[in-house]
């Protein structure tokens, strides 16, 4: 049984801003069914560029609940411009902090945030750029680079619980210790 803080809890059993925006001008979707978790964001935007409403669906654990949960909680009100700077870490602050196995959670709160505004601004985000370097969950080695370089993780037990990379048939373990090697001497 994970240990889940109280505000954890709080917003997993009663999650806000939970379905479709109707009026929605942005629309963020990260992950996938298959690896088990899934979020699409949905925002309006108004003509300044602040964020006036916010809501989640998901397919995930408590924690990608509340994680969606506090995600739509903290932008709604914000500029455009502050929103982009939200990272994982904020929103597991949010919440008083996540389960590390769970931290993944709270990366694709930011992942779907970064392409809602991409969405709203028209620019494409190239799919996947870089080489899939876990087959399993379809993570690329900047994906992997991005993770290791903003929250200074130092192993790929790290990096599996911030990205699920490496949980599953485990193929991709050797490639990530390289990684984490590179990246590391490069720091
Ligand atoms: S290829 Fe990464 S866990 Fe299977």
């Amino acid at each position: 049984m994970w240990d889940y803080t109280d505000k954890v809890k709080e917003h997993f059993l009663n999650p806000k801003n939970v379905g479709e925006l109707k009026d929605a001008n942005a629309v963020g979707e990260t992950g996938s069914l298959s690896c088990g978790d899934a979020l699409k964001l949905f925002l309006k935007v108004n003509d300044s560029g602040r964020i006036v409403d916010a809501t989640f669906m998901t397919f995930g654990c408590a924690s990608a609940v509340a994680s969606s949960s506090a995600l739509t909680e903290i932008i709604k009100g914000m500029t455009l411009e502050d929103a982009e700077k939200i990272t994982n870490d904020d929103i597991s602050d949010f919440l008083g902090g996540l389960p590390k196995e769970k931290m993944h959670c709270s990366v694709m709160g930011q992942q779907a945030l970064k392409k809602a505004i991409a969405d709203y601004k028209g620019i494409q985000i190239m799919e996947k750029p870089g080489e899939v370097v876990c087959e399993c969950f379809n993570i690329t080695d900047l994906e992997i680079i991005e993770a290791i370089r903003d929250n200074g993780l130092e192993s790929s037990d790290e990096v599996t619980n911030y990205l699920k990379a490496g949980g599953g048939c485990g193929n991709c373990l050797e490639r990530i210790d390289e990684i984490i090697e590179t990246a590391v001497a490069e720091n």
